[in-house]
């Protein structure tokens, strides 16, 4: 006999931009499903399209332009195809003028009414949903997660900064933390499904404040949660590293020893055009005190070249604080002028000539890369935890992360995935390392047989 009930209609989401959008994506698939959608992997015939987007640079937004257009081939003829996030906030209903076949589009605190909106967009109506909701954390909402073997966990929304460069604002909406205790419950939750490693969330994360708790509270509540092994946060603002948040990432043992610490410039005077409030000598004590209280700790950051006025002493000013502080890595971003900010307002003579960008760009890129590797090479031989995160692209390795956030791609079987293992750094491409589980080391060392499989090392040990 046929089965009476219909088939639940599917919803497929693909995301751009942040973890931020990740864990929204999350939530979002969250509502859905408790409406009774079912999610699918691929957008082929699904009956709900959604694109979360990004705005923060402009090659971020034309990949998702381009991406809609594809999308058509996609499409039943009573497909509802939705945009969201940060774009969407950005655009709103210009973007349903843009793209026709788009029939919503919903910013980053309208998620709740999707079920409702689609409802109304697949009885052929057109909406753009762009209100900001200062109460809203999605709450009361399960997050449907993506496979992986750490959570996203959001603690604030929005900022409250004001980068001269910088479009979240906009996209976001002013700064707010969810309750501590409402934290350490999805922590737990997230415990009892399996996963050991939570990584909190915000755009000025350790500024996070509920109205009784702050970042250095809210760092010992998730360490003290029973089986969590692993807490990262992601990213922090230099100016809201007060000595309680120090002194709590330095005391919680599951606290990772890595920060992302944006650093934008290494010119006090381009770091003032930016409105980033520190100076050189700021961001530079700032990394002080962390190494200070954290032996061992990985620095890595965001760098931006050419933005309006970068003279080359500025830019000199830069590479200069990159070599003082030797990171571990960087995110580095061409500008990108983002309409409405500030930096579109700036003198047109002060534009940094494309060429002129490029050429920097490459120094800084060769600049950072060289003390990466240079820091990577004097760690071969050192034993370290990994957590293994998956199959590694090539499909012959494991990927796994250390504390201090290195790639390492280990030989092991697939099984071990989510397993916490021991092991010695073998081999480095400069950027990533190769390592062997320990006993497999010693194991292997005195039968004289052929080494263990190490594949891939540019330098070996
Ligand atoms: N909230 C985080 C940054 C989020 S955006 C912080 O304050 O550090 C991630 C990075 O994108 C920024 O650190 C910056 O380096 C880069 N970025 C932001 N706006 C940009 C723009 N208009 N052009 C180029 N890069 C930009
Ligand atoms: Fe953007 Fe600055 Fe806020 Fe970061 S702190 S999100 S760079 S405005
Ligand atoms: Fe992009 Fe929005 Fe994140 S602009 S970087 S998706 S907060």
């Amino acid at each position: 006999m046929s089965d009476p009930r219909p088939a639940p209609p599917t919803v497929y989401i693909e995301t751009y931009g942040c973890q931020m959008n990740v864990a929204d994506s999350e939530r979002m698939y969250g509502t859905l499903v408790a409406h009774g959608y079912a999610p699918v992997d691929a957008p082929d015939g699904a009956d709900v399209i959604l694109v979360n987007t990004c705005a923060i640079r402009e090659n971020a937004e034309t990949r998702v332009i381009g991406r809609l257009g594809e999308l058509r081939r996609f499409m039943k003829p009573d497909t509802v195809v939705g945009v969201t996030g940060c774009m969407a906030q950005r655009l709103g209903p210009r973007l349903l003028d843009q793209a026709r076949h788009v029939s919503l589009v919903v910013g980053p605190d309208g998620y709740r009414a999707l079920p409702a909106l689609l409802d109304g967009a697949r009885r052929g109506e057109r909406f753009s949903a762009t209100d900001f909701d200062l109460e809203e954390h999605y709450e009361d909402v399960v997050a449907r997660r993506f496979e992986g073997v750490k959570a996203w966990i959001p603690v604030q929304r929005g900022c409250n900064y004001r980068c001269t460069y910088c479009i979240v604002p906009t996209t976001r909406g002013p700064e707010r933390s969810r309750k501590l205790a409402d934290v350490v419950r999805e922590v737990e939750q997230v415990v009892r499904d399996g996963l050991t490693e939570v990584v909190l969330l915000g755009q000025t994360v350790n500024s996070y404040h509920d109205g009784t708790h702050d970042f250095a509270d809210l760092l010992r509540a998730v360490g003290a949660v029973d089986g969590i092994r692993r807490v990262r946060y992601t990213s922090p603002h230099p100016n809201d590293f007060s000595d309680r948040v120090i002194a709590a990432m330095a005391e919680v043992p599951s606290v990772c020893e890595h920060v992302h610490l944006p650093m934008q410039s290494g010119s006090t005077g381009m770091l003032k055009r930016m409105l980033r409030r520190y100076t050189r000598e700021d961001y530079l004590a700032c990394v002080e005190r962390l190494r200070a209280a954290i032996p061992g700790l990985a620095l890595t950051t965001d760098i931006i070249v050419g933005f309006p006025g970068e003279t080359d002493e500025e830019f000199e000013d830069t590479l200069s604080l990159c070599r003082a502080v030797r990171f571990d890595d960087a995110f580095m971003f061409k500008f990108s002028p983002r309409e409405g900010t500030p930096a579109t307002r700036m003198p047109a003579e002060w534009t940094v000539p494309d060429e002129v960008v490029a050429a920097r760009f490459d120094r800084l890129v060769a600049t950072v890369r060289g003390m990466a590797r240079e820091g990577n090479l004097a760690r071969l031989g050192d034993v370290t935890e990994v957590l293994v995160e998956k199959v590694a692209r090539d499909g012959a390795l494991l990927q796994a992360r250390s504390r201090d956030f290195k790639t390492v791609m280990v030989p092991a079987d697939a099984a071990r995935i989510g397993e916490y293992l021991s092991v010695r750094l073998t081999g480095t491409t400069g950027a990533t390392f190769t390592g062997l589980p320990v006993d497999t080391v010693a194991t292997a060392a005195p039968s004289g047989g052929s080494p263990p499989r190490a594949p891939l090392p540019v330098a070996a040990i």
